[in-house]
């Protein structure tokens, strides 16, 4: 399906995607991006402003997540924090509706903030941090179609959990608890050990699908890929069916992006990933392409832009970007300054994407043409590693919810 068709189905949302990329305006960008900054001394949300052109601006906020932050261990360097990517996660972060969502790591808590919507650099709490029945929370899923956000916890008590979301009442348990996997691994997660951790979950197609992702490490091999029901009340199933990344085309796995119904593309640790199909009855995905190349290290991020129809797969171990088609073919490789090393999180709006990288920069580029549009430095080196997740207010539309 082309992006021209999702439109057609989708006319509500079609009026606020841009249409080109080229000559921003007030209604063509975001207002505002967000990190976690995961600190063990006290986690918290950086907000930074994005001007009307889609730059980010020196106006920045910081705001208490309410909990504390674990990091991942890095098992080649005696279990040391790793140097970026406190989580190995992707959608740390999340945003939808009015609402940000992140994780408290190491206090295993999920928070829910609303954003003013006039000014989108004030975050205002809702309630207080809910526990999330596992360990190692690392990625958060919300659907805007049910109001119900989901919880992946990552580290050796694993599975995910659910809430629904109001203004008035914040999270409220679903009252499932622990959808527990059982997966082995350890609080928090490591990098290089020999067990997997968590690293994604979003709703998909239009929400009647729960998606999480659960990378393989070192001898334990094989990552997951766990598909939740999802009922037209917004119930979230309990029970959920596991696939195992090896024999689709991947290794260990990582994140996931979607695109049209069913389709989404898995990054994988190990190289570029592959794009997959789901069969709805079954829950069992199928493989239609895999995607390499000798340029990708640790390409484990990946966003889908409506405006371009390609997936985009984000190393943090070399400065490039693949362009994955529809098909699941690798078109394209974007390079971008090598200075910056690699980048993690990203977050994309229309064909703009803003990415973490490797150094205390976020780096905005225009996916369409493959330039460097700003590169942003915030903080210090010294604070980089405690960075995750990356999200846009608003959200891209198409993006939230699940297509
Ligand atoms: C993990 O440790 C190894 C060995 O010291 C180092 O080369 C690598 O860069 C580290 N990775 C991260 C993400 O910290
Ligand atoms: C979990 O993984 C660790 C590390 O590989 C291993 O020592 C342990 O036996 C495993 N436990 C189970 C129950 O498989
Ligand atoms: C998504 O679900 C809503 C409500 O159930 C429905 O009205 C809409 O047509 C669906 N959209 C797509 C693209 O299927
Ligand atoms: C949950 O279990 C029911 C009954 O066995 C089954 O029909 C359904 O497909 C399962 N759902 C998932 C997401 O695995
Ligand atoms: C990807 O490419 C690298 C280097 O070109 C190769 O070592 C590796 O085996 C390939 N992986 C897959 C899954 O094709
Ligand atoms: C590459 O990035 C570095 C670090 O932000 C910056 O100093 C340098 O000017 C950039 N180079 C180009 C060609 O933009």
């Amino acid at each position: 399906m082309k992006i021209n068709s999702v439109l057609a189905i989708l006319p509500a949302l079609a009026a606020a995607i841009p249409s080109s990329t080229k000559g921003w305006s007030a209604h063509s960008s975001p207002k505002a991006a967000y990190f976690l900054r995961v600190d063990p001394a006290g986690s918290s949300v950086v907000a930074v402003e994005v001007g009307s052109n889609g730059m980010l601006t020196d106006t920045t906020a910081s705001f208490s997540t309410g909990g504390v932050g674990l990091q991942t261990q890095n098992y080649t360097n005696g279990l040391k924090p790793t140097a970026i990517d406190p989580l190995q996660s992707q959608n740390a972060v999340t945003i939808g509706d009015r609402f940000l969502f992140t994780v408290n790591s190491g206090s295993d808590t999920l928070v829910m903030f609303k954003i003013d919507h006039k000014d989108p650099l004030k975050l205002k709490m809702v309630g207080k941090p809910v526990p999330t029945y596992g360990e190692f929370p690392v990625s958060v899923a919300y659907s805007t179609k049910h109001k119900k956000a989901c919880v992946l916890n990552g580290g050796a008590t694993n599975g995910v959990s659910c809430y629904s979301v109001s203004h008035k009442h914040g999270l409220v348990p679903d009252g499932v608890g622990l959808r527990s996997f059982g997966y082995n691994a350890t609080t928090p997660g490591q990098l290089g050990g020999y067990s997997g951790s968590g690293s994604d979950i979003q709703f998909a197609t239009n929400s009647s699908k729960l998606v999480s992702t659960f990378k393989g490490a070192g001898t334990t091999g094989l990552g997951h890929i766990d598909v939740f029901d999802v009922d037209s009340n917004g119930d979230i199933s309990k029970n959920y069916t596991d696939n195992q990344i090896a024999p689709l085309g991947g290794v260990f796995g990582f994140s996931w992006s979607g695109s049209e119904p069913g389709h989404m593309f898995v990054s994988d640790v190990a190289f570029a990933g592959s794009l997959l199909s789901l069969d709805f009855t079954t829950n069992k995905f199928t493989e239609i392409a895999t995607s390499n190349s000798s340029k990708f290290a640790a390409s484990c991020w990946t966003v889908w832009s409506p405006t371009t129809d390609l997936y985009y797969n984000i190393n943090a171990g070399s400065p490039y970007i693949g362009e994955i088609d529809a098909a699941g073919k690798l078109e394209n490789i974007i390079e971008f300054n090598s200075t910056l090393a690699g980048a993690t999180d990203t977050a994309v709006y229309g064909a703009t994407a803003y990415m973490l990288t490797f150094l205390n920069v976020i780096n905005v580029m225009d996916l369409q043409s493959g330039k460097a549009l700003q590169m942003y430095d915030y903080g210090t080196e010294e604070d980089r590693p405690y960075w995750t997740g990356m999200a846009l207010y608003p959200a891209s539309p198409l993006l939230v919810g699940g297509v």
